[in-house]
């Protein structure tokens, strides 16, 4: 029996390993799956251990309102400590490239504990665009001993970084797993649909609306945003074009998840202290399901996201990417994702552009899936039999 311990704390790590905590748990008697959340997210990341049913064997709970980086570093390594020490674990698999996943692939090597890079290999190669992210994957990929790529190109990424290629394993996005997951829950089941329907007029978002973009009568465009480089003046013209946007298009809907982070917020509510726009909605941040759901009834994506670029186009929504960089260059060959930086001006053009020409709408909204056939997690528990 070996033992694999998956850590990780924030809404898009918990979506990305939610499917590998349940293809590990398919073999009891092979692995024995310990799961550790450092809780860098709270509510955020309770929503999805609620919704993929994942109870936790540790969990550090380290959220503070305001945390900044070095909080989160000392914390996570301290946490973990005690934890690795009491489990010594085979593996630790941490995800992606948040501080938590850094901070635990150190506490895994200061006890020499192996660890294994999920989403391992993405890179811009700036190592202030996404910022601390960039420098966090390409610390964790260091450290780790398995690398687990979503495509050829990330692999490529990691062959020029002179890691060894047999410890590299191509293996698709686990996101397209978790997404696989829900659509189908979604389409198979009514019940679930009219509880989606009905969580999301809990959060604020009227009937006739939702009727209106299921029914595509009204333009959906979803929007997220978090980045910490885009705080401060990038928040306010993200703002500032959403506004003069929804002033254009009357007949469009903007709606807006707003992350939890105050940095997001505050700009919101300075530049719509005073919303008298109908068209332009925000709401707490949605559960997977419900935001899976709307997105599939969007008519376009307005994002700094990571896991939304790779999301959407599997879905075949065009997405506008807030951000001068990305390392997810594989939807931009796909035509699904163009990266629209956060100069206001660009961005009414770039949405305007969208909603005018049916003809570029209809290039950038061709499905294609270059993150993944729904297999990553399976392959990686495959792996892990054959070597561990
Ligand atoms: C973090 C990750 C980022 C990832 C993002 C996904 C780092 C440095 N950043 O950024 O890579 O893309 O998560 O969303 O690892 N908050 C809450 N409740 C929550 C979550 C956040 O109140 O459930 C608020 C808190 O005030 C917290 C702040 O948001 O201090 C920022 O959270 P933090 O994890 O530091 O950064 P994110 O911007 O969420
Ligand atoms: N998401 C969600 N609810 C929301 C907004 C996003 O469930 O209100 C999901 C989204 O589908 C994706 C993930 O959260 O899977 C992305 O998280 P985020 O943008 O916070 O982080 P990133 O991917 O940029 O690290």
């Amino acid at each position: 029996m070996r033992k694999v311990l998956l850590i990780f704390g924030t809404r898009p790590e918990a979506i990305k390993m939610a499917p590998l905590v349940k293809e590990f748990k398919k073999y009891p008697k092979k692995f024995e799956t310990k799961i550790c959340v450092t809780a860098q997210h709270r509510e955020m990341l309770d929503q999805v251990l609620s919704l993929f049913d994942i109870k936790p064997d540790f969990d550090l709970d380290l959220m503070k309102k305001g945390q900044d980086l070095y909080d989160i570093t000392s914390r996570v390594l301290l946490g973990l400590r005690g934890v690795l020490e009491a489990e010594n674990p085979d593996v630790i698999l941490v995800h992606g490239d948040t501080t938590t996943s850094t901070a635990a692939s150190m506490a895994a090597f200061y006890q020499k504990i192996k660890v294994g890079h999920i989403e391992a290999g993405l890179r811009t190669r700036n190592i202030y665009s996404p910022w601390p992210e960039e420098m966090n994957r390409q610390i964790t990929g260091r450290i780790a001993t398995y690398h687990f790529s979503p495509t050829k190109l990330s692999k490529k990424n990691l062959l020029d970084e002179s890691i060894n290629e047999d410890q590299i394993i191509v293996t698709g996005n686990t996101v397209i797993d978790a997404l696989h997951l829900v659509l189908d829950q979604i389409r198979k089941n009514t019940n679930i649909q009219n509880d989606v329907f009905s969580s999301l007029v809990n959060v604020g978002i009227s009937e006739s609306k939702l009727e209106s973009w299921i029914s595509s009568e009204r333009k959906l465009v979803l929007i997220t945003g978090h980045r910490r480089e885009n705080f401060g003046q990038g928040f306010e013209n993200i703002c500032l074009g959403i506004k003069k946007l929804a002033e254009k298009y009357p007949e469009v809907d903007f709606l807006y998840p707003m992350h939890l982070n105050p940095n997001v917020r505050k700009p919101i509510s300075e530049v719509f202290l005073e919303n008298e726009l109908n068209n332009v909605v925000f709401v707490e941040p949605l559960e997977y399901l419900p935001f899976v759901y709307l997105m599939s009834k969007s008519y376009l994506v307005l994002t700094d996201s990571g896991g939304i670029q790779e999301e959407a186009p599997g879905i075949g929504k065009p997405v506008l990417v807030m951000r001068n960089t990305t390392e997810r260059p594989e939807g931009l060959e796909a035509g699904t994702v163009k990266l629209v930086g956060t100069d206001k001006d660009l961005i009414i053009n770039e949405v305007s552009s969208l909603i005018d020409s049916k003809e570029l709408y209809l290039k950038m909204s061709e499905a294609s899936n270059p993150y993944g056939d729904g297999f990553a997690s399976k392959r990686i528990v495959e792996y892990f039999m054959n070597t561990l």
